[in-house]
């Protein structure tokens, strides 16, 4: 395929599906595209012979008082730089296309898992992201679909799915991409002020640091980390959780090997999420 095609429904996304190579790789986005999603793209286009990108703020998985109305929405410049990319197919459908009629009655309810750390603060957000998942995986048949690493819950969380539902569909991890000083690149970076992206950066020098004291294991890493979000000004601590990668429960003092450091602070109006794999007790 030479140039990219934008689909806004079902039908038109059949028309421009048919008969295009396999394998089938998917990349989901809420729009507002940075770096970080177009390094999914980028791996897809390695991966893929046909690369789909869809954009949809999916209303579902906001909860009441969170960003829905004013989430970033720049559809004209995201196609410009997908087109850049080599992208084949655009799906943009409008909230009435995914769930005609009303909300759906039927969801997938990601369990236990979806109602730990982000779950916490965002009851049934992670309900609403499988369920569009879901169907985006049903809409766009994928072979692979590549998620960030960036959002570790959510990709152990549609993982899961892909297994306990067997959806015939790789799911591939991308890297967190980050910006020089460290902060993981977010369309919600967009709402920070200056001084509330440089108070931001600490998550990330509370990362360095656990990763520097990880060899001496849990306790070790996790103290390190909360000492710089505790010496940090403008951030409001939500969670700071070493976790094990399937279970997601905290791991125990004597744990060794590789876990998950999970962070989410306020900074401003700003709820902000950020997170790295640690080996832990290794020197
Ligand atoms: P969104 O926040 O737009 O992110 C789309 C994809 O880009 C996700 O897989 C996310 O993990 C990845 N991503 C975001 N920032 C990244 C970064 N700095 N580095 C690497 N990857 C990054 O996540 C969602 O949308 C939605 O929940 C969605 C899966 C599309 C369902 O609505």
């Amino acid at each position: 395929m030479t140039s990219l095609v934008v689909a806004h429904t079902r039908d038109e996304l059949a028309a421009a599906l048919e008969s295009t190579p396999r394998p089938r790789a998917l990349v989901m986005t809420m729009g507002a595209l940075h770096e970080g999603h177009l390094e999914l793209v980028r791996l897809a286009r390695e991966r893929g012979e046909t690369v789909v990108v869809t954009i949809f703020v999916n209303p579902l998985q906001f909860g009441p008082g969170e960003d829905f109305a004013t989430y970033p929405r720049t559809l004209e410049s995201d196609l410009s730089v997908l087109e850049e990319l080599g992208a084949d197919v655009v799906f943009a459908p409008n909230a009435g296309e995914m769930y005609p009629g009303s909300e759906p009655q039927v969801l997938v309810h990601a369990g236990r898992l979806g109602e730990l750390w982000e779950g916490i603060s965002r009851p049934g957000h992670f309900d609403g992201v499988l369920t569009v998942v879901a169907k985006m995986f049903h809409i766009t048949q994928p072979d692979l679909a590549i998620f960030g690493q960036k959002d570790a819950q959510q990709l152990i969380l549609i993982r899961r799915m892909v297994a306990d539902l067997d959806f015939p569909v790789e799911v591939v991890a991308a890297p967190t991409v980050r910006s020089e000083e460290g902060l993981a690149l977010s369309s919600r970076n967009a709402y920070l002020g200056e001084i509330e992206r440089a108070q931001a950066h600490a998550l990330w020098a509370a990362i360095e640091a656990a990763q520097e004291a990880a060899g001496l294991g849990p306790e070790a890493a996790r103290e390190a980390a909360l000492a710089v979000l505790n010496d940090a000004e403008g951030l409001d601590v939500d969670y700071l959780a070493l976790v094990d990668l399937l279970t997601l429960n905290e791991v125990e003092p004597d744990f060794r090997g590789e876990a998950v450091l999970l962070l989410a602070a306020q900074v401003g109006s700003t709820r902000l999420i950020d997170n790295a794999l640690l080996t832990l007790g290794t020197t």
